[in-house]
């Protein structure tokens, strides 16, 4: 039995996972099962939590404007390794999280009137902040069904405005992990028309069937016109301690830098020497959840495509499933309302990740074989209650 299932086995129930999600399960009564929020439902490694510990008992709780060291060294390391980026300590910064990262790029490189391409569906953020956060314009471009990158319509879309491109890889909601190839495909354009790109990796250790993760800085000439964001709280289960990094040239590091100082000084020193445990010691930890979460995933998949009238692809990573309801219902807002109605299951609707998402909704099953069945098992008698009707 793999390391997850043991652990939630015998320590935890789904119990003990509402009582410490809080936000995850907000609004459900105590039936309820949450696929919604995009968080873990196992426990953070062990060796993060002594490191925690650890700083605490030895006093390294105190202001480190530069950066922790041990943290930049090890993202260093890191990148070098796994992403086959090679990026100075200067061209590193560490984050509150990958928000903060969505947040800064948009804040310091965008001004009103500016234009972003986001390829959609994608998290809503990446699309909604560069209005909220800088008066600029999101275009979104639909990927193709396969939801891979539509390199021709994304050409199509550059104008005088556009400054960015943004993408999510591996992408939440639809779980596709870009290839190569079409990576290459990107990265010519963006040079070809001079633009940035923007490239949240928060789902990089979760790609499957033999599928490896590209870094879109790692091409040629990419890493001075890439901002990449990573962060610790998806796959480490860290989302409260609130730490990831972001890598871009120096004068953009320096600019965020200067910028996030003025809200938040830096991130908290105990979650930078968190991540930095968890970047040098859990290699471990992520690839077992990796391979559980790939069994999980074929098991729900399939469980999923039994029910009539869903129409469920394998992810080919991230942790979410994003079936296709659109032959039981007209809008995937309804479908997302009645099943949390009805199966008392959360999920989320498909068209708030934008355009492309529309008639899907999206289920994250970052949790037990034991909680997936029991919510498969209420989604498939919920929806037989349809019978052959369509709804809203
Ligand atoms: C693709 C993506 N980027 C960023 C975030 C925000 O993450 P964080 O909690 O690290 O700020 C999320 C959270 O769901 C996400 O899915």
């Amino acid at each position: 039995m793999n390391k997850f299932e043991n652990e939630i086995k015998d320590n935890l129930d789904l119990k003990d996972v509402k009582n410490k999600r809080p936000s995850k399960y907000a609004g459900l009564d105590s039936e309820g099962i949450s696929l919604g929020l995009a968080e873990s439902d196992f426990e953070m490694p062990k060796e993060v939590k002594e490191q925690i510990i650890d700083a605490v008992v030895n006093g390294r709780y105190h202001y480190e404007f530069e950066g922790v060291p041990e943290f930049l060294e090890a993202a260093k390391e890191k990148l070098r390794r796994f992403n086959n980026i090679d990026a100075e300590e200067k061209e590193i910064l560490p984050i509150a999280g990958g928000m903060n990262g969505i947040w800064l790029t948009y804040k310091v490189l965008l001004r009103p009137g500016d234009r972003v391409i986001v390829v959609t569906p994608n998290y809503p953020p990446i699309f909604g902040h560069p209005k909220e956060v800088s008066q600029a314009e999101a275009v979104e471009v639909k990927t193709k069904n396969d939801f891979h990158l539509d390199i021709d319509a994304i050409e199509k879309a550059i104008s005088e405005k556009v400054r960015i491109i943004s993408i999510c890889n591996p992408n939440n909601p639809s779980g596709a992990v870009y290839t190569k190839e079409e990576l290459e495909q990107l990265a010519d354009v963006a040079q070809k028309h001079n633009l940035l790109v923007f490239s949240d990796e928060l789902y990089e250790n979760l790609t499957y069937d033999g599928r490896k993760h590209t870094s879109i800085a790692s091409l040629d000439s990419m890493q001075e016109r890439t901002i990449t964001v990573f962060a610790f709280t998806k796959t480490y289960g860290m989302s409260g301690l609130r730490i990831g990094y972001l890598v871009a040239n120096k004068e953009i590091v320096e600019k965020m830098k200067a910028e996030n100082s003025r809200v938040l000084i830096h991130p908290g020193t105990i979650e930078q020497l968190a991540a930095a445990a968890a970047l040098k010691k859990c290699n471990y930890y992520v690839e077992a959840l990796r391979s559980y979460l790939e069994s999980v995933r074929k098991h729900f998949i399939s469980k999923l495509n039994q029910i009539s009238g869903v129409k469920a692809a394998l992810p080919e990573g991230t942790f979410f499933a994003f079936p296709d309801l659109s032959f039981l219902f007209t809008d995937d807002r309804k479908a997302a309302e009645y099943l949390e109605k009805e199966a008392k299951v959360r999920v989320y609707s498909g068209s708030g990740f934008g355009r492309g998402g529309e008639g899907h909704v999206r289920m994250n099953f970052c949790t037990t074989k034991k909680v997936i069945d029991e919510a498969t098992e209420r989604i498939h008698r919920a929806l037989m209650l349809l019978g052959p009707r369509r709804l809203g």
